[in-house]
């Protein structure tokens, strides 16, 4: 279990924030690069062209780590729809499959499926809620030699439903279909390994649980499709990019591995060692006790939720870092205003009041979040 971290964090005392899934707040140290990388602008004489490819690899290098890849494997992106919009354009469906999604999926996981079953003449098929909560089961059921793609999360953005991405991996390599998967809401403070789960494509934009700037993310991009097409063809991906002399030598060849898939201006010097100092904070306390401790915070909650009459998915089909409280007649509207005018900052999420910690928050928050759903349920 990891101490309360919030003196990393500038988060006023009167602030209860337990909204991770919609934006972390950033640590000191990580506004701080961002602050010393927008003065490197100010002086750009003193911006070298190494300076182009350094601290994108070193972010590159943190984010393989995290996952168990490679660096060379790694693609930097801007959002989780530009690295979808990748696994897209570099899959093709026979006409008449079907790209399996979630019910209630996050849209940019949705549309760029919707525009590829388009063009090549496929299906999406959505998987309905579980009445049990086990999307897994769910899923398994659903894969067949019909399937081209599987676009999933490691747990639902809505409730924390979760997903064991090492079985449905296992069974969509047996009838030949990809794995794609946005992990946007979970990767950072839920343990993930490549090598066990074998995507096609994984995405993550950093601005959640990475703990990042907004306006980043990574990609993973399994060796298999590293020969593939990027979105788009920007100067630094080609081969021999390092020479800013010999630029106008156009090469036909691109950078090794992952690289060609990256965004145009990656060495953005502002937001990249932001997300580098984050990523090393990550790495430094460790994602399985990040879990773990996120994980018995949430379960304080969910406990006491659930003697308000507020239903949750047990955490057997939940991610620890994740919880969802269930309003029976759906989150009452002047619900969230009240709690922020109490400084009480969660998210609503379908019928769920979506609550979700980080190591900034202390046994204060949950106190007072637990005193002020009381309030609210007469409980
Ligand atoms: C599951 C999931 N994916 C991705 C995003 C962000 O998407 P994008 O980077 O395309 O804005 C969110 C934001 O809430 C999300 O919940």
């Amino acid at each position: 279990m990891i101490p309360c971290q919030r003196s990393l964090f500038d988060i006023p005392d009167e602030i209860t924030y337990f909204n991770c899934g919609y934006m972390s707040p950033l640590m000191t140290s990580v506004s701080e690069a961002g602050i010393r990388g927008i003065m490197r602008k100010s002086n750009p004489w003193e911006l070298s062209p190494v300076d182009f490819f350094t601290e994108s690899a070193e972010a590159r290098r943190l984010f393989a780590e995290l996952i168990n890849a490679r660096e060379s494997d790694i693609a930097i992106i801007p959002a989780a729809s530009y690295g979808l919009a990748v696994a897209a354009r570099n899959i093709t469906i026979e006409p008449g499959q079907h790209i399996l999604v979630l019910q209630d999926q996050f849209p940019s996981n949705i549309y760029c499926w919707q525009e590829l079953c388009k063009e090549q003449d496929g299906k999406i098929k959505t998987i309905e809620a579980p009445a049990n909560k086990d999307w897994t089961s769910k899923v398994l059921a659903e894969i067949n030699t019909e399937t081209a793609v599987a676009a999933l999360p490691h747990c639902l953005w809505t409730d924390g439903g979760l997903l064991d991405l090492e079985k449905i991996g296992a069974r969509l390599r047996e009838v030949g279909a990809k794995l794609v998967l946005d992990v946007t809401q979970s990767l950072g403070a839920m343990p993930l390994d490549i090598a066990r789960i074998k995507p096609d494509f994984l995405i993550a934009a950093a601005y959640k649980w990475l703990l990042g700037p907004y306006t980043v993310g990574f990609m993973y991009i399994a060796p298999d499709h590293q020969d593939g097409i990027p979105l788009e063809h920007n100067w630094i991906n080609r081969k021999g990019s390092e020479d800013f002399s010999t630029l106008v030598d156009y090469q036909n060849d691109f950078q090794p591995g992952a690289v060609r898939f990256d965004m145009g201006q990656r060495a953005n010097f502002a937001l990249m060692p932001m997300a580098v100092t984050a990523l090393r904070q990550l790495l430094d306390w460790g994602v399985e006790n990040i879990y773990e401790t996120l994980t018995a915070r949430t379960t304080l909650i969910a406990d006491a939720g659930r003697d308000m009459g507020l239903s949750s998915v047990p955490l057997s089909h939940r991610a620890g870092h994740f919880l969802g409280l269930e309003f029976k007649g759906g989150v009452p509207k002047t619900l969230l205003q009240a709690l922020a005018a109490d400084k009480i900052f969660v998210s609503a999420r379908g019928n769920s009041l979506r609550v979700t910690p980080h190591l900034y928050n202390n046994d204060q928050d949950t106190a007072r979040l637990i005193q002020a759903l009381e309030k609210v349920t007469g409980r």
